[in-house]
């Protein structure tokens, strides 16, 4: 298990001394993934697995860059949207992946946003018991949070991501350039991420966000990149309490999330809402002076996410998810609050009132 000392040199992502890979991140990057592939020693078959929108923008140059470094690769397209993540789906890629011949020493490649991250790395983690699996995040969330940490699964009917497992990449490839098809909303909802790192581990980036260059973002994925892999590196199965920091404003965001049928909110946009209302808890409970819950609260807006609830939202719905979070489970209350921007801690000292009367000021 990773140790507090752990450093993170640029591009190389350390979870603990067995467990090290690389993530590239740059332009232009698509083309050389089978050359990346074969440097670090797959070989055979491989199957790359993206949704309906990525297939037709990009899937045939990361085929054709398999198939010259020699790679057998077989394209499996699963419809866009967080419907696809189930076990059923899990099943129908793992059916596709026996036919095409897919064996022990074969890869997965997961060409996508979350969704595809979280499938496929499942897959990868399951196929015969367990083969490598490469990420080539399309979504700026996929890049500096899903792909990274090792967690992946698909949704049960009673609640998102029950059904999992840990199993970290090989490989990560970020290149920015497919971030320029990215519809704007999905843009937006990684900077809720984003800013989620810097107040809770990074007040340096926090003041850097202002004034953020979009043309390039390849530091900023890297920044973010080395501060989820360094908790991650403290806390690899999620049981310090130390890999729980990443879920600030996420107790309130799912809940929010789920009020809205995970139709009204993008994930980010109830995450922004959810970091305004851990905001508030932390002026009550942890000294957060109010200006940085201000400035916090503008960061957000300028990202075009939103910082308060619609007037007509069932706002009532949203203390009846907090009932299914798993951080609510056996009724203690685990809640992160952040004293400052660029800290956070894990507190009991939260209560449900106090949550409920933050919702109340959304
Ligand atoms: N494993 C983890 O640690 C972790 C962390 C955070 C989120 N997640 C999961 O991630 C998922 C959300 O990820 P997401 O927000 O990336 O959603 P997503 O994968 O559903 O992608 C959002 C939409 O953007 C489209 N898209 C993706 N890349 C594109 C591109 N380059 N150009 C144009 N369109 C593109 C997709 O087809 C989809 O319609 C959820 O399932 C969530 O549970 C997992
Ligand atoms: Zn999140």
């Amino acid at each position: 298990m990773g140790s507090d000392t752990v450093e993170q040199p640029a591009g190389e992502i350390i979870i603990s001394s067995d467990r090290r890979y690389h993530a590239l991140i740059g332009e232009h990057l698509l083309q050389e993934i089978g050359e990346r592939c074969r440097t670090i020693g797959f070989s055979g078959r491989c199957a790359v697995i993206t949704d309906t929108n990525i297939a037709a923008l990009s899937a045939d140059r990361v085929k054709q860059s398999l198939s010259s470094a020699g790679f057998k690769p077989t394209l499996i397209t699963i419809p866009a949207g967080e419907t696809s993540k189930t076990l059923e789906q899990v099943g129908a890629i793992c059916d596709q992946m026996i036919a095409a011949g897919l064996d022990r020493q074969s890869f997965v490649i997961g060409l996508g946003g979350g969704m595809v991250s979280d499938i496929s790395g499942f897959v990868a983690a399951i196929y015969e018991r367990g083969i490598p699996h490469v990420q080539i995040p399309t979504t700026l969330l996929a890049m500096v949070d899903s792909s990274i940490g090792g967690k992946t699964g698909v949704n049960a009917s009673a609640g998102k991501n029950l059904i999992g497992a840990f199993h970290h990449p090989s490989l990560v490839i970020d290149d920015v350039d497919l971030l320029k098809t990215l519809p704007r909303r999905e843009f937006n909802q990684g900077f809720a991420e984003i800013i989620k790192h810097a107040i809770i581990a990074d007040a340096e980036m926090f003041t850097a966000l202002r004034h953020v260059d979009l043309s390039n973002l390849a530091p900023l994925v890297r920044r973010n990149i080395e501060i989820k892999s360094r908790i991650v590196a403290k806390d690899e199965l999620d049981q310090t309490g130390e890999r729980a920091l990443l879920n600030f404003g996420h107790t309130v965001g799912h809940a929010i999330e789920r009020a809205g049928d995970y139709r009204e909110f993008l994930h980010g946009e109830a995450v922004s809402l959810g970091i305004v209302a851990a905001c508030v808890i932390s002026i009550k409970k942890a000294g957060l002076p109010k200006d940085q819950r201000d400035a916090i609260a503008d960061l957000l807006s300028a990202f075009e996410l939103p910082t308060r609830l619609p007037a007509n939202f069932p706002r009532e719905k949203i203390l009846d998810g907090l009932q299914f979070d798993k951080k609510f489970q056996g009724g203690k209350v685990r809640f992160v609050l952040t004293p400052a921007i660029g800290s956070a801690h894990l507190s009991s000292d939260a209560t449900m009132e106090d949550i409920r009367d933050a919702i109340d000021q959304l």
